[in-house]
């Protein structure tokens, strides 16, 4: 791809580590940069999980950035991904969300590709120009990996390092979707958020039981743990308290905990820029996001049930997932709301502190409890070097 990132918008980042202008969330030349530096550039990009197209010839399409990509098994077995264009003209290839063909047709001139990207057909080729060769002119490949069947990609050349790029959070990742009998997709949530993405990205340990009535409601304990962060990836480990019945549900069987085989610990986990992995209960679930405008981000909550289930636990996961932890789940509906009126506030471009947890106003934090904010800090301050904002009296 030829993408470039430009000169870092002008932007005076305040001193105090625990200070955040808030016009990064409003900004549209900021926004702009973002796509530029952070979405096409040297960074992994999640794009689906293989449980989502587990048959040759399915398909899924989804857009990192503003660029459309194609991600498809071929009749190899084999997951690709492609930019979604066609080689002749670069018109969009594949309009439908997800499925199953036996190949791919432009309709502009009714060129075809396999699910391999290869070029099949092109009607009128005789005529083609002298530099024409059917070979050259498969789909775009983009940089691909897959790690415990989750896929990522990256448009720049040369991407890092995927185990050095996830660190710590390739453990949590092996505890939440690395299970020995793989998973299988029970279905999606798709929300648009009406915030930036940082908006979401910037959610915290510190506000859940605060903002959210269904934790007291169902007696929810998120018990003891620790948040780690890493400059591409963090996370929460906790111990699981599974919620007590307080007779506010008829049925408390939604908050039962029946896998506590597989793992009994709760896990989130966030790789940079924006993905989110939650296994909590029986919950697995992959969060992707597509940054639609510099106040629209799009996530598609993909639930996912072990390989080897059986049709009860499949729909008591099926349950408990769109119940509790979903855009409209009862542990985290309110969300949406706080999402939106941050961004509504940020026009005023104030300054968003952080306080809990935090212990020193000029030196990064590196250890977390559970329920602090504090983790959000090396977090913004990694953005902040990778946008290249200056600090207030810095050079
Ligand atoms: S643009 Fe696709 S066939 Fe011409
Ligand atoms: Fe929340």
């Amino acid at each position: 791809m030829n993408m470039k990132a430009g000169a870092a918008p002008d932007l005076a980042w305040p001193s105090d580590v625990t200070d955040v202008p808030s016009e990064v969330f409003v900004r549209k030349d900021i926004f702009e940069e973002e796509l530029e530096r952070i979405f096409y550039g040297p960074y992994w990009h999640t794009v689906g999980h293989e449980a989502e197209i587990p048959n040759p010839g399915d398909f899924k399409t989804i857009d990192l950035g503003r660029v459309p990509l194609l991600v498809a098994r071929g009749k190899d077995g084999v997951v690709r991904v492609f930019i979604n264009a066609c080689s002749h003209r670069q018109n969009q290839v594949e309009t439908a969300p997800c499925g199953n063909r036996k190949g791919f047709e432009c309709p502009y001139h009714r060129w075809t590709f396999k699910n391999d990207g290869s070029l099949a057909g092109c009607p009128g080729s005789e005529d083609f120009s002298p530099k024409f060769r059917k070979e050259d002119y498969g789909l775009k490949q983009v940089n691909m990996t897959n790690v415990f069947g989750l896929i990522l990609v990256s448009l720049a050349d040369n991407p890092p390092d995927i185990d050095t790029y996830l660190d710590r959070g390739k453990q949590n990742l092996e505890k939440q979707i690395g299970h020995k009998e793989g998973l299988q997709l029970l279905g999606y949530q798709k929300v648009r958020y009406g915030c930036n993405w940082k908006v979401i990205m910037d959610n915290d340990g510190y506000h859940a039981p605060l903002l959210h009535t269904g934790f007291r409601l169902l007696g929810w304990q998120s018990g003891g743990g620790e948040q780690f962060v890493r400059d591409y990836s963090a996370g929460v480990e906790s111990q699981l308290v599974p919620g007590k019945s307080t007779g506010i549900l008829k049925d408390s069987s939604l908050i039962e905990f029946k896998d506590s085989q597989w793992d009994a610990g709760s896990f989130v986990t966030g790789i940079f820029p924006a993905t989110i992995l939650v296994k909590h209960m029986d919950v697995i679930s992959i969060r992707f996001p597509i940054v639609r405008s510099v106040d629209c981000t799009e996530i598609h909550y993909a639930y996912f049930a072990k390989g080897g289930d059986s049709e009860e636990t499949i729909k008591h996961r099926v349950r408990q997932a769109s119940n509790l932890l979903g855009p409209c789940g009862m542990i985290s509906m309110e969300d949406a709301a706080i999402f939106r009126r941050i961004q509504l506030a940020a026009e005023a471009r104030g300054t968003a502190i952080f306080q809990k947890g935090v212990k020193d106003l000029k030196s990064i934090p590196n250890q977390f409890l559970q329920n602090d904010e504090s983790p959000n800090i090396p977090r913004w301050d990694h953005y902040r070097r990778l946008m290249g904002f200056s600090k207030k009296g810095e050079a």
